[in-house]
């Protein structure tokens, strides 16, 4: 059988070795609730600790900072909603027209409830400029939620310089980092609240953590036994939480020679696709995460392409190209003002660390053909 191909790794990750080998003692061996008190609990408590402390050291924070959630739609909800209900009198939040709907759509709960939003413009490539973050500030701004690098197009957003502004202001910054976390370094100095999830670092899914600096005060979502210190209720999932760490202490202890390769093979994706006609690369050319790229190809579908793809064993993704029903371009896409008869066939293809040299020649050898035949048989003519 012909070897599949995996180039959607900002989806999600494949479990690593190393970190399944971590989790595996804890599932029916250490299987014990970390918040009892005999010595089976004080393994799980112990484990969980150990992870935080590793979490914590990796981003040169505390460890009281570390929240482990269920994963980053958590974490973000938790940032957002809980920061809300702590500080009520605050009831305008800054955030950017090209997040993550883990932001977007609790920000527009929150509108509904009364609250204004300030979804802000990004540029051609994705990006915002702090001086419209600063502009938007107003009296009773609560937040300014900025992701770190955006999962569709890979551009990395000026988190250093927005975080200055947000410190100049006093304004709290959260930046959404799942798909930057281990790729590349955070400022952590300019942020205040962090989401992150493992099942994009070659870890589980299904966990996550917020990082919150010390001296925030949030509001939990979910009431019960009162773990994680009171912030997030319900037994720990202690082999998720040894795998996140497994995964974080993985991808920082590799970063600079993975982000190397994959930069590489992002370069050589940009060189390459861009001689098929009628493409366009949307994100930013270099300021961008080292393994998400995106690109539109006049007169196809991008669900066509994606599936044609499949059939040659190659797993790629629209980057959510039509992520409702009634066929809407992204948001992102929109966003960054992709011509709407481009917006409609988009192709991400986002590598990972165990991405090699020959995968990337296998796409590039099938991609232009698949193209060339989608758009003999497509209504719309290139250049219409
Ligand atoms: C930027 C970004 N934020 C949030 C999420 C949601 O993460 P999770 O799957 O852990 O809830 C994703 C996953 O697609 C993402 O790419």
């Amino acid at each position: 059988m012909k070897r599949k191909i995996y180039l959607d790794n900002s989806a999600t990750t494949p479990v690593a070795p190393e970190v399944l080998e971590a989790m595996m003692p804890y599932f029916a061996g250490a299987y014990g609730n970390a918040s009892s008190l005999h010595s089976f609990g004080q393994e799980a408590r112990r484990a969980i600790e150990e992870a935080r402390a590793q979490i914590a050291e990796i981003l040169g924070v505390d460890p009281k900072e570390i929240f482990f959630t269920s994963g980053a739609t958590e974490a973000d909800n938790l940032a957002i909603k809980g920061l809300a209900l702590a500080d009520p009198r605050r009831r305008h939040i800054i955030t950017s027209q090209i997040e993550h709907h883990a932001v977007l759509h609790p920000c527009m709960w929150l509108e509904k409830q009364g609250y204004e939003i300030t979804y802000l413009e990004v540029d051609q490539f994705g990006r915002v400029d702090p001086e419209a973050v600063r502009a938007a500030i107003r009296d009773d701004t609560l937040l300014v939620s900025v992701m770190a690098g955006n999962n569709e197009i890979g551009t990395l957003e000026p988190i250093e310089e927005i975080g200055r502004i947000c410190r100049e202001e006093g304004i709290p910054l959260h930046t959404d980092a799942v798909q930057a976390f281990g790729k590349v370094r955070l400022p952590m100095e300019a942020i205040d609240l962090l989401s992150v999830s493992a099942h994009k670092l070659n870890g589980p899914k299904g966990v996550g953590f917020l990082y919150v600096r010390k001296g925030l005060k949030l509001i939990p979502l979910l009431h019960g036994g009162g773990h994680e210190r009171g912030l997030r209720s319900g037994t720990e999932n202690t082999p998720g939480i040894v795998g996140l760490a497994a995964a974080a202490r993985l991808a920082f202890s590799e970063m600079d020679e993975v982000a190397a390769r994959l930069r590489d093979y992002r370069v050589r994706l940009i060189e390459e696709i861009g001689k098929i006609p009628g493409t366009r690369l949307n994100g930013h050319p270099t300021d961008s995460l080292p393994h998400i790229v995106n690109f539109s190809f006049a007169g196809i579908e991008g669900e066509s392409l994606v599936m044609r793809l499949d059939e040659h064993g190659i797993a790629a993704s629209t980057g959510s190209a039509c992520s409702s029903p009634n066929l809407e371009p992204s948001h992102v896409l929109k966003a960054i003002k992709v011509p709407l008869a481009m917006a409609h066939g988009s192709l991400r293809i986002s590598t990972g660390r165990s991405t090699k040299p020959e995968d990337i020649d296998a796409l590039l050898s099938i991609l232009p053909g698949v193209v060339e035949d989608l758009r003999a048989i497509s209504p719309f003519k290139v250049g219409e």
